[in-house]
């Protein structure tokens, strides 16, 4: 297995049908699926607004601190299975408050688990807080302040939920507000939205890493830019099949990007909800598109370079890796 860093990752998209359920007796609530088969039934989407609709209702199961420790100690050792070394765990406080759980409960419960997680698991972790861009700029800057007012231990912020119709530029604020609380930025970007997302979540909120990125394909230009810039894209193969964003896994632009020598790196995104870990992902990508030991390599070289991981974490990485010094 190739050490490798996971940088896109929601830990609520890492769910599974079984723990789903297990939390739902233990909190008393009622689901709408009768059994896991019912509840598996739901998992072929059309599209991005597809899942998430699903992904945010399996989330009524988190009511607890231990709840979500639960959750985010069964992706670690999943994830070290998979030769996770070091992941980068987005998480969706929004969508935890809009149900009534304070910040304190779903901060604390993750961040709990990823305090021990490289004693525990072999797996360095830091905690990103990702805002939902389908609401309003003044809810996000709202809890970005209570986040920051009650010391939460997050080291990034992060744009995700619907992307079209909901541009980078709604949340110029919101990115200011982190980068003067010295906070690192990413953001979603060309997953389902155009390639002019990318540019704006660039030039406009200044992140250092696009999530998914993919479309920037349809813009040479902008191609050429990402090369030149060195910017990562944390790419989530699976995903994209699983969401539509792309026909099939052969129809993947991953080969491509790597060909024209854009900094892409293998992610999981979700999971519990699109066939499988970042191991899953490197499988699937060397059956069907013959990706070659030399390409693997470099995804897992990108993923650990692309990172928020101090400079002495990712030397060690890179050193198992078979690189010796940076
Ligand atoms: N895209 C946008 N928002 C999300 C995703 C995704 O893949 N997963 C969880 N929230
Ligand atoms: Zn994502």
């Amino acid at each position: 297995m190739l050490p490798v860093a996971e940088l896109h990752l929601h830990i609520e998209g890492t769910l599974e049908p079984e723990l789903i359920f297990a939390l739902a007796e233990r909190n008393g609530i009622q689901l709408p699926y009768a059994n896991l088969d019912e509840l598996r039934a739901r998992y072929e989407f059309t599209d991005l607004q597809s899942f998430l609709d699903l992904y945010y209702a399996n989330m009524s199961v988190l009511q607890t601190e231990q709840d979500f420790a639960d959750m985010t100690r069964a992706y670690l050792a999943r994830a070290a299975q998979a030769g996770v070394r070091h992941a980068e765990i987005m998480m969706d406080p929004q969508a935890h408050l809009a149900r009534g759980i304070s910040l304190e409960t779903c901060v604390k419960g993750v961040s709990s688990v990823l305090a021990t997680s490289e004693q525990e698991f072999g797996i360095s972790t830091l905690l990103i807080a990702a805002f939902l861009r389908d609401l309003s700029e003044e809810s996000a800057l709202a809890v970005l302040e209570h986040l920051l007012a009650m010391e939460a231990p997050i080291s990034a912020i992060g744009l995700d939920s619907a992307e079209v119709g909901n541009p980078p530029a709604k949340f110029e604020r919101l990115f200011a507000m982190a980068r003067d609380a010295g906070l690192h930025l990413i953001a979603h970007a060309g997953e389902e939205g155009p390639p002019e997302y990318i540019v704006e979540a660039l030039d406009v909120l200044g992140v250092e890493r696009i999530d998914h990125g993919i479309r920037c394909m349809e813009d040479p230009a902008l191609v050429e830019r990402l090369v030149a810039e060195w910017v990562p894209l944390t790419v989530c193969p699976l995903s994209n099949v699983r969401l539509r964003a792309v026909d099939s896994l052969a129809k993947h632009p991953l080969p491509e990007m790597l060909a024209v020598g854009l900094n892409v790196s293998v992610n999981s995104d979700d999971p519990a909800y699109f066939g499988g870990y970042v191991d899953d992902n490197f499988t699937e990508l060397q059956e069907v598109l013959g990706l070659s030991e030399f390409d693997r390599v470099r995804l897992a070289s990108n993923s650990i370079r692309s990172s928020f991981a101090s400079e002495e974490r990712k030397a060690e990485l890179l050193a198992e890796l078979g690189y010796s010094g940076a």
